[in-house]
This record gives structure tokens, C-alpha cells and sequence, in this order.
């Protein structure tokens, strides 16, 4: 059975995630979201395994021009973005034209920029294609490219016409990108549903055995809940800061590897931890909640164990975080787990702790 959940939000811009588990190929799938030209953003390596299904959605649109931009975040640049655009412009595609970003976070991120600018807007529709995609970046308007300076400096917010969410595109997504992709989904639990937390502790083999019903299920509650998140804050004037729960910790650990030892959701992942650990120093969160949360993620797969990385580096990094405002850091810290707050006046040498986890 198909599943709908509804990003509400103000004027023409809520939208459906339609969910289930071989959704892509149905002929009418797109037909309530497209007009009679399409673009469809992809990789080489997503094309070979989804692009037919998505053609035969496509079947009542009369134009059906397809990109394939470069695979991984190197690709995720102006360059890209201009590329998308040059094709848009040399096959005539006008402002009722719809953008289908079919791919992980890379391709949803910079076809999304391409749609939020292309004629001052147009139509877009996300398929993502990673577990990471499929909760988080598809859902919530943000698009980016990177900068040489730093990860998504220039971007803007365009919400999808509709994200479709086919559970049957993760049978072929590597083992290490599904792990990391279920550090987001752990983050659901941990910032928003206790009880999702727990349903996550005693489903995660099927999750990991990639049962596609618990997938389902996975994926649903961690979208309804990015859904509500956005709906209330839909430009990150306040409560939806909390999705970034583990992420400054995580963006510096990311930064001071180079971007090239962890993906993003293997540091978020280790950036939970810290962040459980300063949550239980500050007194928030009990010793039992860090060690559930470090167990879970560690069931996952992915590590916990101290990343052998520079403390001083990571404060450092964590200093030129976006998520730094008026010079003070401000960080997601956990109420006990199933809430979260934010905490403006942490002492450096708790957070100095929490990053050595006690060292
Ligand atoms: P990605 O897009 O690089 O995809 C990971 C790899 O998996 C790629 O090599 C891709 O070709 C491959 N792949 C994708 N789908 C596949 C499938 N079904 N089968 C086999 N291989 C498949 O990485 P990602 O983790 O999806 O996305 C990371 C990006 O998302 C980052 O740029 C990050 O900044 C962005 N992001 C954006 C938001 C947002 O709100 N917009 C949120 C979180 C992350
Ligand atoms: N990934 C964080 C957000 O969408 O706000």
C-alpha cells in the first residue's frame, strides 16, 4: 500500500511525499506535477538503474531532456549548476517546465538551485535515490552548491512540487552509503519520538536486512517528522535548527578530514555522540539515554569509538560553523531522548570533553 504525507505550508507551496515500494515506473506517477516539457537531473550510475522507470512516469509529457551531471559532492558546484542551466536554455525549456532531480542528496541539492533559479522558478520534482535523500535532503526546500570557501555557501530555498519516495531504489545503494543514511533516521527518534527510538531498537536488523516494509515504516515517521519540523520553520528562523542535532559536531569533524574520510552521515553519526555526551555533562540527558543512543548507532554500524581527530581542530571548526550566531555557539542538546533544545552557553572545556568523550 502507497502512503502520502503533506508538507503544509503557506500559499501554493505545500506539496506530498508519495511513499511506497515500487512506486517508479507507474505511467501516471508524475502526471499531477509536470507540465509538457521535463528535465530530468541524474548521474551516470543512478541513470543505468532508474532512468527507464522514470521515463515510462513521464510518459504525457511531451519534452523529456535528461542531464547527467558528474558522481559525488566534487560535482556539487556552480559549474554543475551552470550546465543544468545551459541545457535547460538550449532545448527551449520554458517557466512551466518541471526539474526531476533523480538522485542522492548531490543531484536533489544542485537540480533543486537549478529549478529555484531557471526563469526566477520553476517546477521540481525530487526522486531520491539514498536512504539520506529519501529522509532528509529531499524534503524542506533547501538547495545548494558548494564554494570552494565552504559546503553550500550559496543556494536558496524551493520547495518540490512533490518527492517521490520509492523504498525499492535502496536494493542497489552500497552498504556504506545505507549506514550512513541511517544516522538521520536515528536522529528522528532521538530529537523529536521517543517511541520511534525504541521502535528503531528493536527493528534495526530488519532495517539493516533492508526489509522494505520496515523500511516503510522507517522512512515514513522520519518524513512526517522533517514534514512537521518544516512546516512550522520552513526557513530556519527557529525550531528547525533542531534537525541539526549532532551536525556541528559533525560538519567539523567533516571539515578537519578533509571531507574525505567520513560521509556526511558516519559524522553526524559520531557528532551524536558527542553531542549525547555534552547533553548528559549539562545535565540534560540521563547516562542510560547517551548509552542507548551510542548503542543503537553502533548496531548500525556505524563507529562511536573516539575518531582520532584534533580537539583543538574540531573547536576550531566548530567556530566557523554556520549554526554560530552573535559569536556565540549554539548547539542542539538533547531534553532526554524524543526532545531537544538549544544550548547558547556551553563552557569550552565541556564542549573540549565531550568531543574527547571523556578522554
Ligand atoms: P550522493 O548524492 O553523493 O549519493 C551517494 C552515492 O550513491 C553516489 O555515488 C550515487 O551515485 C550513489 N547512488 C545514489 N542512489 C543510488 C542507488 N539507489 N543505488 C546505487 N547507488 C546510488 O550522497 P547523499 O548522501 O545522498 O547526499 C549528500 C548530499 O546531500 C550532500 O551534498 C549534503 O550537503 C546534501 N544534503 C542536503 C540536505 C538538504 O536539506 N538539502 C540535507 C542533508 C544533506
Ligand atoms: N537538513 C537540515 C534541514 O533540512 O534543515
Amino acid at each position: 500500500m502507497n502512503d502520502r504525507i503533506d508538507v503544509t505550508l503557506p500559499g501554493e507551496r505545500s506539496y506530498p511525499i508519495l511513499l511506497g515500494n515500487g512506486l517508479l515506473g507507474t505511467p501516471d506517477l508524475l502526471e499531477a506535477y509536470t507540465g509538457n516539457q521535463a528535465l530530468v537531473v541524474t548521474n551516470a550510475a543512478v541513470a543505468d538503474l532508474y532512468l527507464p522507470q522514470v521515463r515510462r512516469s513521464l510518459v504525457s509529457v511531451d519534452q523529456v531532456d535528461v542531464v547527467e551531471i558528474g558522481d559525488g559532492e566534487t560535482f556539487k558546484t556552480l559549474d554543475t549548476y551552470a550546465a543544468i542551466l545551459d541545457a535547460l536554455i538550449d532545448k527551449r525549456h520554458n517557466r512551466s517546465t518541471t526539474v526531476v532531480a533523480l538522485g542522492g542528496g548531490v543531484v536533489g541539492d544542485v537540480a533543486g538551485f537549478a529549478a529555484a533559479t531557471y526563469q526566477r522558478g520553476v517546477g521540481l520534482v525530487q526522486i531520491p535515490t539514498t536512504l539520506l535523500a529519501l529522509v532528509d535532503s529531499s524534503v524542506g526546500g533547501k538547495t545548494a552548491v558548494n564554494h570552494s570557501a565552504g559546503k553550500n555557501l550559496i543556494g536558496a530555498f524551493h520547495q518540490p512540487r512533490a518527492v517521490i519516495a520509492d523504498v525499492g531504489v535502496l536494493a542497489t545503494l552500497p552498504e556504506r552509503e545505507f549506514r550512513a543514511g541511517l544516522a538521520e533516521v536515528i536522529k528522528y527518534g532521538i530529537i523529536a519520538d521517543a517511541t520511534f527510538f525504541a521502535w528503531l531498537e528493536s527493528h534495526m536488523d530488519d532495517l539493516l536486512s533492508r526489509d522494505p516494509a520496515s523500511l516503510v515504516d522507517a522512512i515514513r515517521r522520519s518524513c512526517e517528522i522533517k514534514a512537521q519540523v518544516v512546516a512550522d520553520d520552513e526557513r530556519e528562523q527557529g525550531r528547525r535548527v533542531i534537525l541539526n542535532f549532532g551536525h556541528t559536531f559533525g560538519h567539523a569533524i567533516e571539515a578537519v578530514t578533509a571531507y574525505e574520510r567520513f560521509l556526511h552521515g558516519e559524522a553526524v553519526a559520531a557528532g551524536m555522540v558527542m553531542a549525547m555526551d555534552l547533553s548528559v555533562r549539562l545535565g540534560r540527558s540521563t547516562d542510560q539515554d547517551a548509552e542507548r543512543v551510542r548503542r543503537l548507532i553502533e548496531r548500525s554500524g556505524l563507529a562511536t569509538e573516539t575518531l582520532d581527530v584534533d580537539v583543538e581542530a574540531m573547536l576550531e571548526a566548530m567556530g566557523m560553523d554556520k549554526k554560530v550566531m552573535d559569536g556565540r555557539l549554539r548547539l542542539i542538546v538533547c531534553d532526554g531522548i524524543g526532545a531537544v533544545s538549544v544550548a547558547s552557553d556551553v563552557p569550552e572545556q565541556t564542549l573540549r570533553q565531550a568531543i574527547a568523550l571523556g578522554r
